[in-house]
């Protein structure tokens, strides 16, 4: 019989995600009349930007002509996107980032995880707590990992707590690692990292010899200008940060799926003694391992840097914020704490009463047919929290609050 990759085996129950579609199946099952509104997984609802749907269907009519249809596309991306990237995101505020730094690709969570094919098994790493799980599942799955203890920590990653004492601010460890991943604006607490705690991580960075993964997909939820949106707004980070963006959350492409990966030219690692630059790595590992995203998609994505596409994407975003507000109002009013839902389409409860997270979860699926994230599920320092997202119809999110307001 084959082998498998029993690394798979020390991972905790299912992927959040899906444990929380089995209990929501197994609900509607004996709840047939339910009428559930689901504030859980960040899945945008609103409509794709109308100039990203007009530039797909004009890329779907190229395509349909001798002239126009194009094969394999660059497995980084096509250089008009990787240009249109680096001049609106980066150039424009400030940052230096080349067209050739940018690589396009088909997803942040699948680019955090590929991310460890080019970097060795020995590293020490450390995860926020809580943390998106995808960056400690996929360690787990690539053997970097012991077994995890009752809380469900693993052995050999470390956990840098974010909570309400420090101001769900990662503070800066005294301990060295070698990778580092940070999330801002931060799925799932909300918490935005300002200009000074960045800056503080770069030096950090730079000082240990360490790198960074910086995961900035919500960063158009920024709402305070002087939050930074990229990381390389500071200065040092090129030689220390890769960074994740996506055009999921602003544009609406969870579905249509198309994301980048900035690794700068200038980003260093090491193979025994020698010095190895991360972005032929990376190139090396793009141009064997993937086949580019569609040249449809790409089109669809260039045009959220068009006139019409910034104003359309802006209004997206300011929708799902007005949904936070809304969230984070009514449940301040109702005497939840809630944490979050200012710079960021997240707002992080405390649970009433001490509810463990999951308590909290079943409580509002059977008495509200509200469906949230657990905040356990999310890390040991969740436990006791809850996460509720901005992405869902005004009507939906009025609709959810009157119920949990009630209850
Ligand atoms: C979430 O709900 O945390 C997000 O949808 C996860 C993701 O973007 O993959």
């Amino acid at each position: 019989m084959v082998q498998v990759n029993a690394d798979y085996l020390k991972l905790k129950a299912g992927y959040l995600f899906p444990e929380i579609s089995r209990r929501i199946k197994d609900f509607s099952a004996n709840n047939l009349a339910a009428d559930l509104i689901r504030l859980g997984i960040g899945d945008v609802t609103e409509p794709l930007p109308m100039a990203c749907r007009e530039a797909m269907k004009l890329a779907i009519d190229e395509m349909g002509t001798e002239q126009g249809f194009r094969g394999y596309g660059p497995e980084q991306g096509y250089q008009w996107l990787r240009e249109a990237i680096s001049e609106n995101d980066y150039v424009s505020h400030g940052c230096e980032i080349a067209p050739e730094e940018i690589f396009v690709s088909d997803g942040s969570k699948c680019d955090s995880s590929n991310i460890l094919d080019i970097l060795g098994k020995e590293n020490k790493i450390a995860v926020t707590d809580p943390v998106y799980p995808v960056y400690v599942d996929t360690n787990v799955m690539a053997g970097r990992t012991g077994e995890a203890n009752s809380k469900g920590e693993y052995k050999g990653l470390s956990y840098i707590p974010i909570n309400s004492e420090n101001g769900f601010e990662a503070q800066i460890p005294k301990e060295r690692f070698d990778l580092i991943y940070l999330c801002f604006p931060n799925n799932p607490t909300g918490a935005v990292a300002t200009k000074e705690q960045l800056a503080s991580w770069v030096e950090y960075a730079k000082e240990k010899n360490s790198l960074i993964l910086f995961d900035a997909a919500y960063e158009a939820f920024i709402k305070d200008d002087s939050i930074p949106h990229s990381i390389y707004e500071i200065k040092g980070a090129r030689d220390c940060a890769i960074e994740f963006r996506s055009f999921s959350k602003n544009a609406g492409f969870t579905g249509t799926r198309c994301a980048f990966t900035v690794i700068p030219k200038s980003l260093k690692g090491k193979a025994g003694k020698q010095e190895i630059d991360l972005w032929s790595l990376w190139n090396r590992r793009q141009s064997t391992k993937f086949n580019g995203v569609s040249y449809i998609v790409q089109r669809g994505a260039e045009a959220a840097y068009s006139k019409e596409g910034k104003a359309q994407i802006k209004r997206l975003v300011n929708f799902y914020m007005d949904n936070a507000q809304i969230i984070k109002a009514n449940l301040t009013s109702a005497g939840f704490e809630v944490f979050g839902a200012i710079n960021a389409p997240y707002a992080w409860i405390k649970t009433p009463k001490n509810m463990s997270s999951w308590d909290f979860f079943d409580f509002l699926l059977e008495k509200a047919n509200v469906v949230g994230t657990p905040g356990s599920g999310f890390g040991a320092a969740g436990e006791g929290y809850f996460r509720l997202s901005a992405f869902n119809s005004r009507e939906n999110v009025e609709k959810a609050m009157e119920r949990i307001v009630k209850l």
